[in-house]
């Protein structure tokens, strides 16, 4: 793999429902209930060497069994607007996180990143940011979500999407080198419009049935 940080998750459940999002006759409801399992999914994969601190509870029979706690609390950041449709499976699974919101979209000409919206966690310092959306294409966003985050204190920061871009991986890594990418795929390309190819599509267009 080109990108040390780069990891691809292939659990066959998981490339199944991308393979059904990917299909253009795939309807909004449909993709989006997908869209939530998927990243439900992806974050129990990417969650697995979390780190932890021993505890002990007592059980009703009166004896101690030995457990864990996450060794930090967490922090869910979506982009706005297709990284909403992650938060809701992921919050499932983790209750407890704490949400911070950043909206973003991209410039259609330019391609750039602009922000509209920014309200994070406070203490981020401790936390463990996942920072959420489906689509990694020439990385403006995702890098600039990152950098907001890091601004905001924190320091064990991921990223988490369904389709990554060479192009958008190479733009990311350079921003921040260390900060761990999870995909889905990696896929061929960018078209001239910026586009992932194959891709999926225009996310929060599918998600929200704001098609043209
Ligand atoms: C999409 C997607 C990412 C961004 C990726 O959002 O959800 O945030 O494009 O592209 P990039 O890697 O080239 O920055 P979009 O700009 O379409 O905004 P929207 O979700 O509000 O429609
Ligand atoms: N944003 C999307 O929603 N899809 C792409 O392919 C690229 C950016």
């Amino acid at each position: 793999m080109r990108f040390k940080y780069l990891r691809t998750i292939s659990h066959p459940l998981i490339q199944e429902k991308l393979t059904t999002m990917r299909d253009r006759r795939t309807p909004n409801r449909d993709f989006r209930q997908l869209l939530s399992e998927i990243s439900a999914l992806m974050v129990f994969e990417m969650t697995q060497n979390l780190p932890t601190r021993s505890i002990s509870v007592e059980t009703p029979l009166g004896k101690n069994a030995k457990g864990l706690k996450l060794a930090r609390r967490l922090a869910l950041v979506p982009i706005w607007r297709a990284g909403l449709g992650m938060l809701e499976g992921v919050h499932r699974l983790i209750p407890q996180a704490g949400v911070g919101h950043i909206g973003i979209y991209r410039d259609e000409v330019s391609l750039q990143p602009v922000e509209y919206y920014c309200k994070l966690p406070p203490n981020l310092a401790e936390a463990e940011t996942i920072v959420l959306d489906p689509m990694l294409a020439t990385g403006g966003s995702a890098a600039h979500a990152v950098t907001l985050c890091k601004r905001a204190g924190a320091k064990h920061i991921s990223f988490l999407c369904l389709l990554a871009a060479p192009e958008g991986c190479e733009r990311f890594f350079a921003v921040h080198p260390t900060v761990p990418v999870y995909t889905a795929a990696f896929d061929e390309g960018l078209n001239s419009r910026g586009y992932i190819l194959p891709g999926l599509g225009d996310a929060g267009d599918r998600l929200y049935g704001t098609e043209k």
